[in-house]
């Protein structure tokens, strides 16, 4: 059993309660963050809560918290899990419970959840073969920029890539590279790390960030560039980036194999780059 954060109070997850009329179980009018904690810190935390602010502030509703409070609130979460692993921090404000209509209610509580997992590292087979993907027709809404708890979309796309044999897909709109299901997408092809620039069709990724951050400073040719259904056909190496998974090497697409089919030498050069990163945040935590 995990405690988890709900309102003010740190409780056993299974005595956590929310009323039914909450408008996040009613609606999914709500919104939430994933923040990877490694060391028992909290990652990029600045970034994670200014994204979650972007967040609260499109769907209006106001951020309960201070920065200072969220960090105290993980802080108490990692304390009341301790875990040998890297964690997870998941966020969650929903607008809270009300009558059941759709205008926005005025002066209701929203309502606060947050807690902690270990994290699954990507297992040998994942690092060392790769994983498969397919691509799909990205049928969202238009404002993936937003991190809604509204994910019907991306489970049921996530479900028809598992139903072709994938472990995730690639989404296309009108022929243009957005996002994975949970991730953002890198293409390694002529030299140039490409990732699709930011918009409101895809979710900005911390970790996409980092990745673009490293790279430019270790002087890789790195551009926020559309990528095109014949690009990601092409590319020599595909890679998904998300703060759970970090950096994964898609080597199948469609059934066919990226590249040589393994995970390539980019990729790996960049994972050995994304944990000297984290280990150095060890360091100067401890200092
Ligand atoms: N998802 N795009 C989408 C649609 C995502 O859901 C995620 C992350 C990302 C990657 O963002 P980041 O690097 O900040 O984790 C991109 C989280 C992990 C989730 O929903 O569990």
């Amino acid at each position: 059993m995990s405690t988890v954060y709900l309102n003010g109070k740190y409780l056993p997850d299974d005595q956590a309660l929310v009323s039914v009329l909450d408008r996040g179980f009613v609606f999914g009018d709500g919104v939430y963050e994933v923040i990877p904690a490694y060391f028992g810190h909290p990652f990029r935390l600045p970034q994670h809560l200014e994204r979650l602010s972007n967040s609260l502030s499109a769907i209006r509703l106001h951020n309960p918290l201070s920065a200072a409070q969220w960090a105290e609130l993980l802080d108490n979460l990692i304390r009341f899990n301790p875990s040998a692993s890297d964690q997870s921090l998941y966020v969650q404000i929903t607008r809270g419970p009300a009558k059941r209509d759709h205008a926005i209610p005025q002066d209701i509580k929203p309502t606060l959840f947050a807690m902690c997992n270990p994290i699954t590292p990507p297992d040998h087979a994942m690092l060392t073969l790769g994983v498969s993907v397919v691509t799909l027709e990205d049928i969202r809404w238009k404002y993936c920029q937003i991190k809604a708890i509204t994910l019907l979309p991306n489970v049921l796309l996530r479900a028809d890539a598992a139903e072709q044999g994938a472990i995730d897909a690639i989404l296309l709109r009108d022929g243009v590279v957005t996002e994975g299901t949970a991730s953002n997408v890198f293409v390694w092809n002529n030299g140039q790390l490409v990732t699709p620039p930011k918009s409101n069709y895809l979710l900005p990724g911390i970790t996409r960030d980092l990745v673009l951050e490293i790279a430019q400073r270790r002087g890789v040719n790195a551009l926020e560039q559309d990528i095109t259904e014949g690009d990601l056909r092409n590319a020599e190496e595909i890679w998904l980036t998300s703060s759970t998974k970090e950096i994964l090497p898609v080597t199948q697409l469609n059934g066919q194999p990226v590249g040589s089919g393994v995970p390539g030498e980019r990729w790996r050069t960049m994972l050995g780059w994304y944990q000297d990163y984290k280990r150095s945040l060890r360091t100067s935590i401890s200092a």
